[in-house]
C-alpha cells in the first residue's frame, strides 16, 4: 500500500543543492541524488500550514522569538528524550554547524586542539581548521561487528591535554546511536580529564525505534556541566532550509561565554519562517516523525536486501538511526581514489564520497535513503547494470 513516503515530490528548479547543485559539485546532470542529507519528503502538514499562513500575513519585519516555541522544545525534549530542560537553557543559532563554530570561537584559542572521531561529517575537520584549531583524530573502531569509540585512546588524548572535544551523536556517517554505557563511560573520560564537549546531536530524534538516543547532558548534571548541546528539528522534519537550531547549555558560565559570542556576531536571529516550521512541528508531527523512522527502516532493509542479490562486495553496515547508510566498498577492487567517480561516471548515482569523512572512510561511499522507495529501487537497478559490466 502507498504511503505518504513514497509519493515523489519533484525538486528540481527549487533551488535545492541536492537535486539543482548535482552539477557543480558532480560535474555531470541526470545522476540520482543521494547526497547532501536533507530528505525528498514534504515536511509534515502542520508545518506547510504554519509556515503558509504565516507567509499569507505579508509582513515580514524583525522577529521575536515566541515563548511558545521554547515550551514546544522543552515539551519535545521531555517527551522524545527524557529530558528536563530548564527554559534558560535554551537559545538558537542558524544551523549546529554555526552552533559548533561559536562554540570553538567561544571556547578554544588559535592552536587548541579539538579531538573528533572520524570516519565522521566533513565539516568537523573543517570547521576546526578554517578557524585555526587543530584537529586531533581519534577513530572509531570496528569491534565485533560493530562501530565503536576507542576509549583508551581517547584518554591518551587527554592524558596529552586536550580540552575540548566535539562529538557527533548520534554518528554520521556509520549510523550508530550511542548506548547508555558508551556515553557514560565517555562522560567519566571527560569528568576526569575536565574536557568540554561541544555534543552534535543534529540526528537525535532519528535513532530507529529499537534504539534510544541519549543526550550525553542528561546524563548527569556533572556531564551537563561540561556539555553544550546542539539539535534542531531540521534532520527530523526536513527543514534545513529553514535555518533554526537548538542550543542547550545548562552550565551559566559556558552559557554566557556562547551567548556573548553569539551577540558579538550577530548570529541569534533565526528569521520568521524556522520558529513556525519548528513550533508546528514539535506540536504536532510526532506521528509523522514515528511513520518516516518505519519507512527509513524499510528503505535500509530493502537496500540491504537489494545489494545482497547484486553483489557481495558491497556491505551495507546497518545503521541504529539516521537516513544516511555507511556502504563498504572496499572489496570492490575499485582504487578508493576512483571509487566515487566510478558511481558518478559508470552508475549515475551521486553518493558522497567515504574519503571525505576522514582517512578511514577511504573505500566507503555515503547514500542518502531520505527519499521515496521508487528512487532507491532505480538506484539499485544502476548499480546492478553496471556491476553486472564490471
Ligand atoms: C552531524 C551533523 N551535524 C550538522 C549537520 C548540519 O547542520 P546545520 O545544517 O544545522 O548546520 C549535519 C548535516 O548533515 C550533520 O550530519
Amino acid at each position: 500500500m502507498e504511503c505518504q513516503f513514497d509519493q515523489r515530490v519533484p525538486r528540481r528548479n527549487t533551488q535545492c543543492v541536492k537535486w539543482d547543485g548535482v552539477l557543480d559539485v558532480f560535474g555531470q546532470e541526470n545522476l540520482l541524488p543521494m547526497w547532501v542529507a536533507d530528505m525528498d519528503f514534504r515536511a509534515p502538514e502542520a508545518a506547510v500550514r504554519a509556515v503558509t499562513a504565516r507567509a499569507a500575513h505579508g509582513i515580514y519585519g524583525y522577529e521575536k522569538k515566541p515563548e511558545s516555541l521554547t515550551e514546544a522544545v522543552l515539551n519535545w525534549l521531555a517527551a522524545r528524550h527524557n529530558w528536563a530542560v530548564d527554559p534558560i537553557w535554551l537559545s538558537h543559532c542558524p544551523g549546529v554547524v554555526s552552533g559548533l563554530v561559536l562554540s570553538l570561537l567561544a571556547l578554544t584559542e588559535p592552536g587548541d586542539r579539538v579531538v573528533i572521531q572520524p570516519p565522521v561529517y566533513p565539516p568537523f575537520f573543517t570547521i576546526v581548521e578554517q578557524n585555526g584549531r587543530t584537529v586531533v583524530e581519534n577513530p572509531l573502531v570496528w569491534k565485533d561487528g560493530q562501530y565503536r569509540m576507542n576509549l583508551s585512546e581517547l584518554e591518551d588524548i587527554f592524558r596529552s591535554g586536550v580540552k575540548t572535544m566535539m562529538l557527533c551523536s548520534p554518528h554520521n556517517p556509520v549510523g550508530r546511536v550511542w548506548s547508555r554505557g558508551e556515553l557514560l563511560s565517555l562522560g567519566e573520560l571527560l569528568r576526569k580529564y575536565g574536557v568540554t564537549v561541544f555534543s552534535d546531536e543534529i540526528w537525535a530524534d532519528l535513532a530507529f525505534p529499537a534504539h534510544r538516543h541519549i543526550p550525553l547532558a542528561s546524563l548527569s548534571p556533572e556531564i551537563a556541566d561540561q556539555t553544550l548541546t546542539f539539535m534542531a528539528p531540521s534532520k527530523t522534519f526536513n527543514l534545513a532550509g529553514l535555518y533554526m537550531s537548538n542550543a542547550i547549555i545548562s552550565n551559566e558560565e559556558l552559557r554566557s561565554t556562547f551567548s556573548a559570542q553569539l551577540q558579538r556576531l550577530s548570529l541569534g536571529h533565526v528569521g520568521i519562517f524556522g520558529p513556525v516550521a519548528a513550533e508546528a512541528s514539535y506540536r504536532e508531527g510526532g506521528e509523522w516523525l514515528d511513520r518516516l523512522l518505519t519507512y527509513l527502516e524499510d528503505n535500509v532493509r530493502f537496500v540491504t536486501d537489494e545489494l545482497a542479490k547484486i553483489t557481495p562486495k558491497i556491505r551495507v553496515i546497518q545503521p541504529e538511526g539516521t537516513f544516511v547508510l555507511w556502504l563498504d566498498c572496499r572489496d570492490l577492487g575499485i582504487p578508493w581514489d576512483d571509487l566515487n567517480q566510478f558511481f558518478v561516471r559508470q552508475a549515475g548515482l551521486a553518493f558522497n564520497d567515504g574519503a571525505r569523512f576522514g582517512p578511514t572512510g577511504a573505500g566507503f561511499q555515503r547514500m542518502n535513503i531520505g527519499c521515496p522507495r521508487v528512487l532507491i529501487q532505480e538506484a539499485m537497478e544502476r548499480l546492478s547494470k553496471t556491476l553486472r559490466h564490471l
